[in-house]
């Protein structure tokens, strides 16, 4: 058994622009393709997962899971082999309860059978929810379940548990998932990036190589538009900004859910950021903390310290920054780089007074020297 997930997963999930009304087999594929073309395959977006209602209402004949014929008119093997053909990996969605939050078919009682045909399928990701646990049934086993199918499975395939229980990072863990939900579901808007981001600082001894805290979809261009953008409203481009840098912070698994077919090009400078991708992913994969109001550091490989400062408020703001909360000596000086703008700003001393505009954020990556 491969370890899979030794850093935070990445690609794209279709639930947050294509939710339940919209997701077929073209838009499927045609992410795929703007997937490779636009550069996002390349800098580690490598999985597409399409979530809540690709199946029937029903089970067929046999028992089997099976597509819904109109959305998904070639089924799901084809949709497998489609995405392995262009180099990406294949995440599909199902849950532990009698149907899916949507209410269609879900994995309860089958999970063996599902995790099997998920194999036969070429499924390398499933993202699997807590809607409908059929009354009386311990959610924690029901996960351990599916887990304990999926390594039985013939094939490797990231668990990624999507249950916003209470405590869910304490023993999630314990079913095999690679990943899990730390939050109920994030929205496009301003308050939303706050309260899962933000809300996620504190857990960081919870999340690491093998499993990893998960703050949801990046809302990053969702634009007002789809599923979570007609119920968020949208956000500015500095408060996506901010939403990235964030989720790179936290060390979290980075899944877009913008329609990359039609995607502008300030959405695409966000989600490409490579100095901030390098942070997410660095090797050590020791999460971002608070080391002050505002202020959050995540340790890196080598010996670098990320820094980020977010402003959370509608007006401008002064913060100081120091880094002895991370181990430096307070007679330390360091060098900084520039990781949004892509630029050395020189060495500090000691510590440093940044001005930082409403909801935007800096991100700093400091070597000492
Ligand atoms: C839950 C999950 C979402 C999405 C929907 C699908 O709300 O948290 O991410 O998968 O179900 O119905």
């Amino acid at each position: 058994m491969a370890m899979l997930a030794l850093k935070p997963p990445m690609g794209w999930n279709a639930w947050n622009t294509f939710g339940h009304a919209d997701i077929k087999e073209s838009v499927v594929l045609e992410t795929a393709d703007a997937m490779v073309k636009n550069g996002y395959l390349e800098l580690g977006y490598d999985t597409l997962t399409v979530d809540d209602c690709w199946m029937a209402p029903t089970r067929d004949e046999n028992g089997h899971l099976q597509a819904n014929k109109e959305r998904f008119p070639h089924g799901m093997k084809f949709i497998g082999d489609y995405l392995h053909e262009k180099g990406l990996k294949f995440g599909i969605y199902s849950d532990c309860g009698t149907m899916t939050c949507a209410g269609l078919a879900a994995s309860y009682g089958f999970e063996r059978e599902d995790a099997r045909t998920f194999a036969s399928w070429g499924v390398d990701l499933l993202k699997y929810d807590g809607c409908y646990r059929a009354p009386g049934a311990d959610t924690v086993v029901l996960y351990r379940r599916m887990g304990q199918a999926l390594r039985e499975c013939g094939r490797d395939i990231l668990f990624s548990g999507c249950c916003a229980m209470k405590d869910v990072w304490k023993w999630m863990r314990t079913s095999g998932a690679q990943m899990w939900r730390v939050a109920d579901d994030i929205l496009d808007s301003w308050k939303d990036i706050k309260r899962v981001g933000l809300g996620a600082f504190g857990l960081e001894a919870y999340t690491g190589p093998c499993g990893w805290n998960d703050t949801d979809m990046l809302v990053v261009g969702v634009d007002g538009k789809g599923w979570v953008g007609g119920i968020g409203g949208g956000c500015t481009d500095v408060e996506y900004r901010t939403h990235f840098a964030l989720w790179c912070m936290l060390g979290a698994p980075l899944f877009m859910g913008h329609d990359i077919r039609n995607e502008r090009p300030e959405i695409r400078e966000i989600l490409q950021n490579k100095e901030l991708i390098a942070i997410d992913q660095d090797d050590l994969g020791i999460a971002g903390y608070r080391i002050a109001d505002n202020v959050f550091a995540k340790p890196l490989y080598g010996g670098d310290i990320a820094c980020c400062v977010v402003n959370e408020d509608d007006v401008w703001h002064y913060y100081s920054l120091s880094w002895e909360q991370c181990g430096l000596e307070v007679t330390d000086s360091v060098k900084i780089r520039d990781c949004i703008n892509h630029k050395d700003l020189g060495i500090v001393k000691r510590n440093m007074t940044v001005k930082v505009e409403p909801h935007d954020c800096l991100v700093y990556r400091i070597t000492r020297i």
